[in-house]
């Protein structure tokens, strides 16, 4: 029976060779062999961009409002080859958002493609219909505006399309920013935090190009298995950048914006670095790590040391053996920030105050993943849940044993929420790891592996929950659950 699906699949698949440049197609440069145009291009340096700060007009009472246009743009990746990209106010990705707890925020979203998209503010807890989801439609043409009061700590949070059956490819095509949010917290601690200085955002992406550098999507049943994964690296939208730094502390905020991949991030030498915050927010102290481990959707912010290096040293962030941005150690400076001992304190939601728990079983395969034996239905509320209470979700990745042996090797899910923040109490394969133990909004599942979060809802509304690797959300490994 299984098997018998894998090859419908196949045989859907074999089609799909999505070019997502038409327009300029293959010209004059005639390379032939399969990277070596890319190799070459990857050569020369491009410095490491920094996505702007979006600026707001600012009324009387401190409220903000912002403005964005989805559009279609042309980005270069290799070879002056240009192809059609998607971004907020730009050709290819957006500027980053700031706001600060208690603050008004307003957003005035413009949709100028042929398409129509959403925009989801993933990590924000905001009202339902503030959300950005699938049921917050823009048309093409079409203008959305939406309002809310930020009350959360400060964190890292960011933006994208999530349209029924499109989030996978606008999310590829560009649609993703920052949303950076303050507090007195933020305020107060030492760290680094000099925007595009010594505060570093890292939206991180993977894409696939052919051999002339044109950007490609889905090519193959694996990707529809597994999530679209590509042979590049991006980060902040660009291959192979350098930052030049000098010897002193530097804050990173890593975005895993890839559809489907996972990164186990790293410096090129193993030397360590420390995480001081997670998906919604600072870590109590700051996290010793080698390795940092993040799936799609999910966010970290690391302090890397480069004082113990000389002018003229250099080391990459990795991810595995990938080289994805060069760091060109410089001068030493006066560095007056430090790794605070303590960063914040966070209150555990007593296990007690659980009112009832839910199962969330992830599991199928290519077109037919699905959770409970459920897929994505607009017109189905699938779980409701009483305002203010707290919960205990327990959530499963059923890949792996008989699955796992039938060449889904690389196929995870991981789980992420709306409208809430959780914090993790137990992993079945693993203890919880201390990178775990601050506010989360994304978890990922080892294969078989079973999450125990507890929760609490502040926020009326419909919200989702899906699996973050766009590919299977698209493919309907997603609910929705109804605050009331
Ligand atoms: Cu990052 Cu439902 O999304
Ligand atoms: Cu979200
Ligand atoms: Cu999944």
């Amino acid at each position: 029976m299984i098997l018998k699906k894998i090859n419908r699949i196949t045989a859907i698949t074999a089609f799909v060779f999505i070019t997502l440049s038409c327009e300029h197609g293959i010209s004059g440069n005639k390379q032939s062999a399969f990277d070596n145009s890319k190799k070459s291009a990857s050569k020369k340096e491009t410095l490491l961009p920094i996505p702007p700060l979006l600026k707001g007009r600012r009324n009387k009472k401190g409220d903000i409002l912002f403005s964005l246009t989805v559009q279609k743009g042309e980005s270069e990746f290799f070879n002056n080859m240009k192809n059609s990209t998607y971004g907020y106010n730009g050709p290819l990705l957006g500027p980053t958002i700031r706001a600060r707890r208690g603050q008004l925020v307003r957003i005035k979203v413009k949709n100028t493609l042929r398409e129509y998209t959403t925009v989801h503010w993933h990590g924000m807890l905001v009202p339902g219909i503030m959300d950005g989801g699938p049921h917050q439609v823009i048309q093409p043409d079409g203008e959305w505006n939406v309002y809310f009061r930020i009350n959360q700590p400060a964190a890292t949070t960011w933006y994208h399309p999530h349209g029924i059956g499109t989030t996978a490819v606008q999310v590829y095509m560009g649609l993703a920013g920052l949303f950076i949010l303050d507090d007195e917290v933020s305020d107060r601690l030492n760290i680094p935090k000099d925007y595009g200085k010594n505060d570093i955002p890292l939206i991180v992406q993977d894409k696939s190009f052919t051999s002339y550098g044109v950007l490609i999507y889905l090519r193959s049943m694996r990707d529809v298995m597994e999530g679209m994964k590509g042979d590049t690296i991006l980060v902040n939208g660009v291959v192979s950048p350098v930052l030049n730094v000098t010897a002193s502390k530097y804050r990173f905020r890593l975005l895993n914006g890839s559809n489907a991949k996972i990164y186990n991030f790293r410096l090129s030498n193993d030397r360590p670095f420390y995480q001081i915050a997670s998906d919604a927010g600072f870590l109590e102290k700051p996290v010793k790590m080698n390795n940092l481990r993040l799936s799609p959707g999910e966010r970290a912010e690391i302090i890397i040391d480069f004082s113990g290096y000389k002018e003229k040293d250099y080391l990459y962030l990795a991810s595995d053996n990938y080289f994805m941005l060069k760091f060109k150690v410089g001068q030493k400076i006066k560095d007056t920030t430090e790794i605070p001992a303590k960063l914040t304190n966070i209150m555990r939601i007593p296990k007690e105050m659980s009112s009832r728990s839910r199962i969330f079983n992830l599991s199928g395969m290519g077109h037919n993943v699905n959770i409970n034996g459920r897929k994505m239905d607009m017109n189905y509320i699938n779980e409701y849940v009483k305002y203010k209470n707290v919960e205990t979700w327990v959530i499963s990745s059923n890949t792996g044993g008989m699955m796992g042996m039938m060449r889904t090797s690389g196929v995870f899910h991981n789980f992420h929420a709306h409208g809430i923040h959780f914090q993790v109490i137990e992993r079945s394969k693993s203890a919880v790891p201390e990178n775990e133990k601050g506010w989360k909004d994304t978890i990922f599942l080892d294969r078989g592996e079973t999450v125990k979060v507890i929760t609490r809802f502040l926020y009326k509304g419909i919200f989702m929950y899906h699996c973050h690797i766009l590919e299977h959300e698209d493919n309907g490994m997603m609910g929705q659950f109804k605050v009331e």
